[in-house]
């Protein structure tokens, strides 16, 4: 067939392309106005021609390229309007407008205040302490003695050394014990939330700073039962009934005797995963009965008083619950892993 003959047979086949949807307009375009499509044919075979034939033919084929070209861009108008990604009509001026997004809440925010409302329901009250603490509150009175071994189990950013009295980057929130009992009278029943700094190299794994909540119940005749019982209650209340709970023995300056606690793995449920290392148990908290130097460092009567403390990670709770991989996410401040967390419309 002549390009002439082509030319008019595919002029008839554009006018009379009356597509109804995205899907045929593209269609339109893959036939005649891509790389191999038959416009481009027309043009390969234009330049076979003889001069004269191109001297007649130039205009007809360039016009029909414009013709088809406009057709495609009308076609394409007609069906991105018929897609509103808004409607538009406002029929009732009196509905209330879309709520303004005000963000979302930390999820370190949101375990912390689920902690906070499982042991505030058993009666205990919120205390908080300061982040910069002296070496008394944060080794000395905890029972850490002087040139001990047991101070490096904790690498501590200090801001002050010397003069008997160090000043520190708090590296447990046990030091707000050690204030609360100082200027209380037993008993006491406290959770102290709060951020933490060790003196590590950043990672997935681990952050030169993090968040504990730290427990603290002293009265007459508490026992081991008591924290034993106290704890299995709030992992029932954290991870659902039927989690389990396991005490390993542990060593803290001060507490005595200390212990670690494991519940079964909320992720594999005990099967094996790589959450839990292929136990089927995860670490969530280090606990003991406060030692009685340390209730003596703290001006409470250890023959009259007994109690417990335990202290747990934030983080650490809050990758059991979100399963969240890398440490460094949490201190970002990612928009696009905030947003995936309990958001507020106002
Ligand atoms: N302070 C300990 C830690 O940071 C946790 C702990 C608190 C252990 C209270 C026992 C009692 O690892």
């Amino acid at each position: 067939m002549r390009i002439q003959e082509k030319i008019d047979q595919y002029r008839t086949e554009v006018e009379q392309w009356k597509p109804t949807s995205m899907q045929e307009v593209e269609a339109f375009r893959l036939r005649f106005l891509v790389a191999k499509g038959l416009i481009k044919n027309l043009f390969e075979e234009f330049k076979t021609v003889s001069v004269e034939e191109k001297r007649m033919l130039g205009k007809v084929l360039n016009e029909f390229k414009q013709f088809t070209e406009s057709r495609f861009a009308t076609m394409k108008e007609k069906f991105s309007a018929a897609q509103p990604t808004v409607k538009r009509a406002v029929e009732d001026l009196t509905l209330p407008g879309p709520g303004f997004n005000a963000g979302a809440h930390h999820p370190l925010s949101i375990v912390r205040k689920e902690i906070v409302e499982i042991f505030k329901k058993l009666g205990f009250i919120v205390a908080e302490g300061p982040e910069i603490e002296d070496d008394w509150h944060n080794f000395t009175a905890l029972n850490f003695p002087e040139e001990h071994p047991a101070r490096d189990m904790q690498d501590t950013f200090f801001i002050r050394k010397g003069a008997g009295n160090d000043i520190a980057l708090r590296t447990h929130t046990s030091s707000v014990q050690v204030r609360m009992m100082e200027q209380g009278k037993p008993p006491f029943r406290a959770i102290m939330p709060g951020r933490v700094y060790r003196n590590e190299a950043i990672s997935a794994r681990a952050h030169c700073f993090f968040h504990q909540v730290e427990g603290l119940y002293i009265d007459e005749g508490v026992s081991f039962a008591d924290l034993k019982q106290t704890l299995y209650h709030f992992v029932q209340e954290l991870y659902g009934a039927g989690t389990q709970v396991r005490f390993r023995p542990s060593y803290f300056p001060f507490t005595e005797p200390s212990a670690e606690m494991d519940i079964s793995c909320t992720i594999c449920k005990g099967a094996g995963c790589n959450m839990c290392k292929y136990t089927g148990w995860v670490e969530i908290l280090g606990c003991g009965m406060v030692d009685p130097n340390v209730l003596e460092n703290s001006g409470i009567d250890a023959k009259k008083y007994t109690g417990f403390a335990f202290g747990m990670g934030i983080e650490r709770i809050t990758n059991l619950k979100y399963e969240i991989k890398d440490l460094r996410l949490f201190s970002e401040n990612d928009i696009r892993f905030l947003q995936q967390f309990e958001t507020e419309v106002i």
